[in-house]
């Protein structure tokens, strides 16, 4: 929804605009053009150092900044720059297509052969493989039922722990493949791969992906300027429901997406990927104070 976000973002004559989410950098080149020629700042961060580490090494527009760190860290990146607050950001949560394709992240079932990572950042905290060596089974059940909304959850569990203890534990990605291709019946259709819901949950677990995002929600409006934006672009149910209840019961922000929106059949056809998108916008409050007391 590369048009929405640019109006949305861009008609109120931003000169600070952040991309939380940086990946291929796809938006930011879209939103450069709503700064003032020559004038303002992109402020962009991603948690993948392969990120920042191509930026680097490519020539870009000198209003553009990249930093490597997760979008909880806005304000830190706008201080590096003497800058307080920004009057747009965006969030494009989940993977990029750089991702998904790289052989050794982990993040796509066909790289079979490749360790079960699933971090955005592989030089901090655990990789799912290591999370499955330690956590125990009905901790393990509760991730993918909660996080995937796996209903044979509890079948996979108990398979991956009976792999652990038959020192064949569950380290590449076929190895996860193959646990859930014999625990999950195939869907009517065959619409969604036997593994897909099980990978979201433990993608969403090593990155704390809700966590993050449920962070930002509740200091976005520190950051943002009064009548700034902020637009979210979510691609499952549990994301999309955290922006939504964010947006609506946080005084600080006011809806200016009704219903979310979604991408047309030819944006679909020209990137299957983003049949699931969500996209939802909000516009920082004036003088509005988060409530201290919970509301009925
Ligand atoms: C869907 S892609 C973004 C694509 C981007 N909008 C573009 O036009 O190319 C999501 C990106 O967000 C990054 N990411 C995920 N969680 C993050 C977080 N908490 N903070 C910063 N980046 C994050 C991922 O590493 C990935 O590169």
């Amino acid at each position: 929804m590369p048009t929405e976000i640019v109006q949305w973002l861009g008609d109120r004559s931003p000169r600070v605009i952040v991309d939380g989410t940086y990946g291929g950098g796809g938006h930011s080149a879209l939103l450069l053009n709503a700064l003032p020629p020559g004038k303002g700042h992109l402020v962009g961060l991603d948690r993948d150092p392969a990120v920042s580490e191509r930026v680097e090494s490519e020539s870009h527009d000198p209003r553009l900044n990249v930093f490597l760190g997760s979008y909880e860290q806005v304000p830190k990146a706008l201080a590096a720059l003497d800058l307080t607050k920004a009057d747009g950001a965006l969030l494009d949560l989940g993977l990029s297509s750089d991702q998904l394709a790289d052989p050794h992240r982990g993040f796509s079932f066909t790289r079979g052969s490749a360790e079960l990572d699933l971090r955005f950042d592989p030089e901090s905290g655990e990789s799912a493989a290591q999370w499955l060596a330690w956590h125990k089974e009905d901790e393990i059940a509760n991730a993918i039922y909660q996080y995937g909304e796996e209903r044979f959850s509890r079948r996979i569990a108990r398979e991956i722990v009976a792999r652990r203890r038959r020192e064949a534990a569950v380290k590449r990605v076929e190895d996860l493949v193959d646990v859930c291709k014999r625990c999950v019946p195939r869907s009517k259709n065959h619409d969604i791969h036997p593994a897909t819901r099980t990978f979201q949950a433990l993608r969403i677990v090593v990155n704390d992906e809700l966590g993050a995002l449920e962070r930002t929600l509740q200091s976005a409006p520190d950051w943002i300027t009064d009548h700034g934006r902020l637009a979210i672009i979510s691609f499952h149910s549990l994301e999309d429901r955290i922006v939504k209840n964010a947006f609506r019961d946080d005084p600080r922000w006011k809806v200016l997406t009704k219903k979310p929106l979604r991408p047309s059949d030819d944006e679909v056809n020209q990137n299957p990927r983003s049949r699931s998108a969500k996209l939802r916008v909000a516009e920082r409050v004036p003088n509005a104070e988060q409530q201290t007391t919970g509301s009925a």
